[in-house]
């Protein structure tokens, strides 16, 4: 094997526990890599999307694996967003196939994938900022009081509030009072709201998107020490970031996007910095390999 391609295929995690990881697009690279026997949470292939002509996802291939943290990253542009609101149901993509833990799936909207234990944390956090943390926490999916006046749709705002609190507690995101409304909490501390929501419903696999991009240093911090704590659960989560720091703290592995098409899976104990940039940028691409191979005879 070539010493650049054995350079990639070494790329490939094999976990300490000796699970076989695939690199979703550099897949050819590793052909006859064994799949292994660990069942993936998500197996997304060729996914596809268009918006009138505009191509923004052209080709993506994307796993994640029990427990795991998969940080996903790639310019402005690239079809971050896009594929995550299709693996949460906002969008249905025009081409490729979804599987959740080896069943086929096509979400008509969000509330399939939230079904399935698939939570999203939107860019926007998604969040009523006139309403209370407890709420917020509960959107869409209120307790009733029991008996008589649940049935008249009565709410158990009590339960509720005790529940955000012990949820944020658990997530070691503590909050003054969970009756605060959320236009008096500061940005970690919204995100850590959205999060929270997420986490709770979140069963399967948790998903945010750029949850850092408006905070500070330290709540940063506070954000990739909740993702700690979600993974600490076993839940897996993908984790957009423009921050690759932060990618190399909080990721098991890092995959890349690039116009539309994801262009390697790497294990983040075996990269750097400079390595994903490169994949990020271009300079270093699958075809680029392939070009060296062939150079080198
Ligand atoms: N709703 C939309 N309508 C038209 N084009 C879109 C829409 N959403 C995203 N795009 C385009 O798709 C591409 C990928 O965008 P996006 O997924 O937001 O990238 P990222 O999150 O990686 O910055 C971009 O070219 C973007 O302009
Ligand atoms: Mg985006």
């Amino acid at each position: 094997m070539p010493a650049v391609l054995a350079a990639v295929a070494a790329a490939v995690r094999t976990p300490p526990d000796g699970l076989p990881i695939t690199v979703p697009c550099a897949s050819k690279l590793v052909a006859g890599k064994g799949r292994g026997f660990l069942q993936s949470v998500l197996h997304a292939r060729g996914i596809i999307k268009r918006f009138g002509s505009i191509l923004a996802l052209a080709h993506v291939d994307l796993d994640v694996y029990p427990g795991e943290v998969v940080a996903l990253l790639g310019d402005n542009g690239a079809g971050k967003s896009t594929l995550i609101k299709i693996l949460s149901g906002v969008y249905r993509q025009d081409g490729g196939t979804l599987h959740i833990e080896g069943q086929p799936v096509r979400f008509a909207d969000p509330m399939e994938a939230r079904s399935l234990g698939i939570e999203t944390v939107y860019q926007d956090l998604a969040l009523a900022p006139h309403l209370d943390i407890a709420s917020n926490i509960f959107l869409g999916r209120e307790s009733l009081r029991k008996g008589w006046l649940g049935a008249l749709g009565f709410l158990d705002r009590r339960s509720m509030r005790e529940d955000a609190g012990v949820k944020l507690a658990q997530l070691k995101a503590p909050v003054k009072s969970v009756r605060q409304t959320v236009d008096q909490l500061s940005g970690g501390q919204r995100q850590a709201v959205a999060i929270a929501r997420a986490a709770s419903f979140g069963t399967k696999l948790i998903i945010m998107d750029e949850p850092t991009a408006a905070l500070g240093v330290e709540e940063s911090a506070k954000v990739l020490d909740l993702v700690g704590e979600i993974k600490s659960r076993g839940i897996p989560v993908i984790f957009v970031t423009h921050t690759l720091p932060f990618a190399f703290a909080v990721a098991d592995r890092i995959v890349v996007l690039r116009l539309g098409r994801s262009v390697v899976s790497l294990a983040t104990a075996e990269t750097n910095i400079n390595e994903v940039v490169q994949w990020i940028t271009g300079s270093k691409s699958v075809d680029h390999i392939a070009e060296l191979q062939g150079h080198r005879g």
